[in-house]
């Protein structure tokens, strides 16, 4: 693109002196004196450039803005008022747009290039929740690890991951980017996947900077409805939301983003309190954007008179780069002439953004991550059996009356919307990735082989419209069509096999929902096929938790809970269904009975009245059980597997420690997932859940074989954090678990006591 420029002397000359600047630069000089000479160049326009991103092409993933068309864009760009980009991506269109940055800005500075690249880029593993369902760190670190190779190859240095929102809601559809409900197994994820994108080095050309989102408190929305108000308590925020952010930042993240929500009343964009826990309390130095359009959205919140308004809130509350909402740009350099903002604050926050270029390396290379992609298809692609192995390690088996795995040589029907489906498993959040690439469940049977027959019937349709990232799911409520001749298929069958579940376009942002059923006619075609085919085994896609009513779930034997297993879903899950590996995944989340009981979290408190007695004054439902379908941490394998009592010993050192043996006592090798949980009984500085995860192991363990484990207790795994932040340990009792999952095992109790 040609540009008219005026070639002043002062351009020239400030010109020459940036190339002074990054060839002194590149002569490798503490990264703080780089960014310091760079800002002194800058003028005020410039330095609020820093802090503004701009998306590549209108709505990719939000609301577009008012004002903001594509020329402007440019037009902006070559001002030097634009410090980032999102979602534009592959080689060619980055190339073209840092060749703009960097020749035909005033001073060259390269543009950052970010996306959210969330389970994989164009290769998916399986969904973020589905993920943290294998509990195997290694592997969640790996699949970060694969995507940025595969992103940063496209030319992408920033993600927009991880999610680390805590979500008690599976109303909420975003349940599915995140690790699930529990603080302790989120913590851990959170730090495995910043570590996985960001690799030990983030200027390496196939590692970029990972982005802790949201902060803070988007996974509490009231009633799972997204974007919805949060009114949580300070608690709640130090003890159960905090603490996968806090990892994040112990693991290096380079970026945090703000979350669209309020917290305290105060939306989390202009939060002061909330940003200076981050950056104050925890020193966080690196750069916190915006998310899409939240300082805007500060108005409608009622919070923010008018965009000038809401860019001073922000600005002041410290959030240094502003996504989509056109605030920054044409506000900030107003407000800070007028000393509604300070200059210091501006200066801050490009120091921030600077220092993130030099980090990246693209100040001495502003095309170092335009390699060459390859030539692949996602299911061809050297990160193909990655994502393969945590499809199979991320499945939960629900229920095996011993119908799993399918014995050999029999005629299967093969029934349902999702039998044939290539493109529900790639789920929700695949901005990049190709349509259709997902290889679908009867691929993978038919792969596999074993059967006898395979005989495939969608039954009704399921959607009837066009599905994609902004669209609606529309789904068929009353066309039958198609169903007798999937009923027929099962009766001719020796067993079924029903592919169901929501559409990977029914969770992710902007889709929650009211109700956890198996959309559209899907429990009328179970219900019809258990009339004429007594073997019947479920393979559930969802991203979220779903809720099967009692007579299907009392009539089926066998139920797989798949997730959106991303591009290898159909082996993965054909593997598991053929007995090929067993099933190792155990529940990130509560499964609920009904909607009624959300939230539904393994680690409520006591209550007063925690019951049951006679009368009806205790905490409970008078039309319902208070306990879950599938508990937290629960999940089947093919074999199986007995735990001793939990023991309580002191090592010679005098550290407190957890044995237990567990046993596998079934006939084929199983990858078990040891958990540890702890209660204390009392807390004067907040009362304590009735249990919490503090340890976990993922071990192989074969037919007939005991394993002995040993946890060390640390003093913080007995903390309680207060209201106010401060970490207290205190004596007293406590019990804790070594056990299968969140509602079995023997505890161990201490009384314990200083003297
Ligand atoms: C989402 C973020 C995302 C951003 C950019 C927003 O709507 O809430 O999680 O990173 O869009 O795509």
């Amino acid at each position: 693109m040609i540009i008219d420029k005026v070639f002043s002397m002062k351009y020239i000359y400030t010109t020459l002196t940036m190339l002074c600047v990054l060839t002194a630069n590149a002569q490798r000089k503490p990264i703080e004196s780089r960014v310091d000479s760079v800002l002194t160049l800058m003028s005020l326009e410039e330095k609020v450039g820093q802090m503004n991103q701009y998306n590549g092409f209108w709505n990719a993933t939000g609301p577009a803005p008012a004002g903001g068309d594509a020329a402007t864009k440019y037009q902006h760009l070559r001002n030097g008022w634009v410090g980032s980009v999102l979602n534009v991506q592959g080689v060619e269109e980055v190339r073209a747009m840092q060749r703009v940055a960097v020749e035909e800005t005033r001073l060259g500075i390269p543009l950052i290039f970010a996306c959210d690249v969330i389970h994989g880029y164009k290769t998916l593993s399986p969904i973020p929740l589905a993920e943290a369902a294998s509990w195997n760190l290694d592997a969640i670190e790996k699949s970060a690890r694969n995507a940025a190779e595969e992103a940063t190859a496209h030319g992408l240095n920033w993600t927009f991951a991880p999610m680390v929102d805590i979500s008690r809601d599976p109303r909420w559809g975003r349940m599915m980017e995140g690790a699930g409900e529990d603080t302790y197994l989120g913590a851990r994820v959170a730090s495995a996947r910043v570590q996985g994108f960001q690799g030990s080095d983030l200027s390496a050309p196939n590692t970029m900077a990972a982005c802790a989102k949201h902060f803070a408190g988007y996974g509490f929305v009231e009633a799972g409805r997204d974007y919805n108000t949060v009114d949580v308590s300070a608690y709640t925020l130090q003890n159960v939301i905090f603490p996968p952010f806090q990892a994040a930042v112990e693991a290096g993240a380079a970026t945090f983003m703000n979350a669209f929500n309020t917290m305290n009343g105060i939306p989390a964009t202009g939060n002061q309190a909330l940003i200076e826990t981050l950056k104050e309390t925890w020193g966080f130095q690196g750069v916190l954007v915006s998310d899409w359009g939240s300082i805007s959205e500060m108005q409608a919140h009622g919070f923010s008179r008018n965009l000038s308004e809401a860019t001073a809130q922000a600005a002041n509350a410290r959030c240094d780069i502003d996504m989509e909402s056109l605030a920054y740009v044409y506000h900030l350099a107003d407000l800070v002439r007028k000393g509604v903002v300070a200059q210091a604050r501006v200066d801050d926050a490009v120091r921030r953004v600077l220092r993130l270029k030099f980090q990246l390396g693209l100040m001495d290379d502003p095309y170092k991550y335009c390699q060459n992609p390859g030539e692949w298809t996602p299911s061809s692609s050297p990160w193909a059996e990655d994502a393969q192995n945590l499809a199979e390690e991320s499945a939960v088996l629900l229920k095996n009356k011993g119908i799993l795995p399918i014995v050999k040589g029999q005629r299967i029907a093969l029934i349902g919307p999702m039998a044939a489906e290539k493109n529900s498993p790639l789920g929700n959040w695949r901005v990049s990735s190709e349509d259709h690439t997902a290889i679908s469940l009867q691929e993978g049977l038919r792969s596999v082989k074993g059967f006898k027959s395979l005989d495939v019937a969608a039954g009704p349709v399921f959607l009837t419209g066009a599905i994609n990232f902004p669209t609606e799911a529309s789904i068929n409520t009353s066309d039958t069509a198609g169903l007798f001749q999937a009923v027929r298929s099962a009766s001719a069958a020796d067993v079924a096999i029903l592919a169901v579940g929501e559409h990977g376009f029914q969770s992710g942002e902007g889709r929650s929902r009211l109700s956890l059923h198996l959309p559209g006619l899907q429990e009328l075609l179970i219900r019809e096929v258990l009339k004429v085919q007594p073997h019947v085994v479920l393979v559930v896609y969802a991203g979220r938790p779903f809720i099967l009513p009692e007579d299907i779930q009392a009539q089926v034997e066998g139920i797989l809970f798949a997730w959106q297993p991303g591009t290898m879903g159909g082996p993965a899950i054909a593997n598991l269904l053929m007995g090929r590996r067993s099933p190792s995944g155990r529940l990130p989340v509560t499964f609920p009975r009904s909607e009624a009981q959300i939230p539904l979290y393994y680690g409520a408190y006591n209550t007063g009245r925690p019951g049951p007695i006679s009368e009806v004054f205790w905490s409970h439902y008078g039309d319902g059980p208070n306990t879950p379908q599938y508990p937290f941490g629960y999940g089947l394998t093919y074999s199986t597997v007995s735990y001793s009592k939990t023991e309580l010993v002191t090592l010679e050192d005098g550290t407190l420690a957890l044995n237990a043996t567990v046993s596998n006592t079934g006939k084929v090798e199983v990858d078990e997932v040891v958990q540890v949980y702890m209660r204390d009984h009392h807390s004067a500085y907040g009362v304590r859940p009735l249990k919490q995860l503090i340890d976990f192991r993922r071990i192989a363990i074969k037919a007939g074989e005991t394993k002995s484990f040993t946890f060390i207790l640390e003093m913080d795994q007995l903390s309680v954090t207060d209201a106010q932040g401060e970490k207290h340990v205190e004596p007293g009792i406590f019990s804790f678990w070594i056990a299968p999952n969140s509602v079995e095992g023997v505890p161990a109790t201490m009384d314990w006591k200083i003297e």
